[in-house]
């Protein structure tokens, strides 16, 4: 039976992966865990939490034993933009909370999933249809860290057969939690200020494209990988994953469709685009596809529907 435990549950994945989660393993088998003393009431509530630090090696492992945990999801980060602001802090809860993770998992024989990113690549990566393997020299703490972590976890399998597994996800895209402290936030933001104001002023400059996906997928491509037959597995710890790329205009455009006074401006922030600008256009997820059958299910237009439906609800409008 599986008995997980998921770090930096109440973030912008964990909010709504430990509910579907439940849904699918039972609630008493997923153990939600953040640094945050406890979880917002509503669904995240009801059932089991820990307050758990990454930092703290003894605070992982004494969870990991209380509810003998056999797999890690590992949410708990540090993301581009906080990391550019705090690099530290970044480096801290980044790497050296993987790190323990990682050990805590191979005391245990426990499996783990570490999210990467897109940012684990850098300006000299081919840009468009960025390939699985491919030069990786970030520019960035976050994506510095991206890329140890994905060494890290190559590492533990290798050296001492921790069944790591993971993902570079793009920016992901929800109405659950917002997103906490990335360079794709503004693809979230658009979409709250479209249905309030009609107007959205971005950070993010025309004509910069980047790699998106919406929730639903993303926590499919979490549990569609850790339920994959292991011998199918060449890449584990960093398969590219993408479902869209888009500029703030073609978003734009897209919600316009549905709310067609949707104005959009901009006022470029310098930190966050000199980011984006670092990042590939789109990527290849080839290897996804063939070694565990990746295939998202939502496109463009078919998240825009969901998330104005979604935000109307949740907003009361
Ligand atoms: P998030 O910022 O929304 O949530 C991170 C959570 O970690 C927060 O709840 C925070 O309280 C918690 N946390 C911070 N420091 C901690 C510590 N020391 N110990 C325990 N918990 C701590 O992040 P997210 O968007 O849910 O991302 C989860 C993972 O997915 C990260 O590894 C991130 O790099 C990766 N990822 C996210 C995106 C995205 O667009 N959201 C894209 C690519 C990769
Ligand atoms: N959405 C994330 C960020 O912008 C990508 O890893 O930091």
């Amino acid at each position: 039976m599986k008995k997980v435990l998921i770090t930096g549950a109440l973030g912008q994945i964990g909010t709504e992966l430990v509910v579907a989660m439940r849904r699918t393993y039972g609630t008493a088998n997923i153990i939600a865990s953040d640094i945050q003393p406890s979880p917002p009431a509503g669904a995240l509530a009801e059932g089991p939490y820990a307050v758990v630090d990454v930092t703290a090696p003894e605070k992982i492992a004494a969870v990991v034993q209380r509810y003998g945990i056999n797999q890690i999801i590992h949410l708990a980060a540090i993301l581009s933009a906080t990391g550019e602001a705090k690099p530290k802090l970044a480096w801290d809860v980044n790497m050296c909370g993987l790190f323990n993770v990682l050990e805590v998992a191979r005391e245990a024989k426990a499996a783990v999933f570490t999210p990467s990113s897109i940012a684990a690549f850098g300006p000299g990566t081919p840009p468009d249809r960025t390939p699985q393997d491919t030069i990786q020299r970030p520019t960035t703490m976050y994506g510095v860290t991206k890329v140890g972590g994905e060494l890290l976890c190559d590492y533990y399998f290798l050296k001492h057969g921790v069944d790591t597994r993971g993902v570079r996800f793009p920016g992901l895209i929800s109405y659950a939690a917002l997103p906490g402290g990335g360079t794709t936030d503004y693809a979230v933001h658009i979409y709250y200020e479209a249905l309030k104001h009609k107007t959205y002023t971005s950070y993010i400059g025309k004509g910069t494209f980047m790699d998106m996906m919406y929730m639903p997928d993303a926590l499919d491509a979490i549990t569609q990988l850790m339920e994959a037959d292991p011998d199918r597995l060449v890449h584990r710890n960093a398969f590219n994953v993408t479902a869209m790329s888009f500029d703030p205009e073609i978003l734009a455009a897209s919600i316009r469709k549905y709310i067609p006074e949707f104005a959009l401006t901009y006022n470029v922030d310098p930190v966050r685009q000199g980011i984006a600008n670092s990042w590939p256009n789109s990527l290849d997820d080839t290897a996804a596809r063939e070694e565990w059958g990746w295939n998202p299910r939502y496109d463009l237009d078919a998240m825009t529907v969901d998330m104005l439906a979604q935000l109307k609800r949740k907003l009361g409008l």
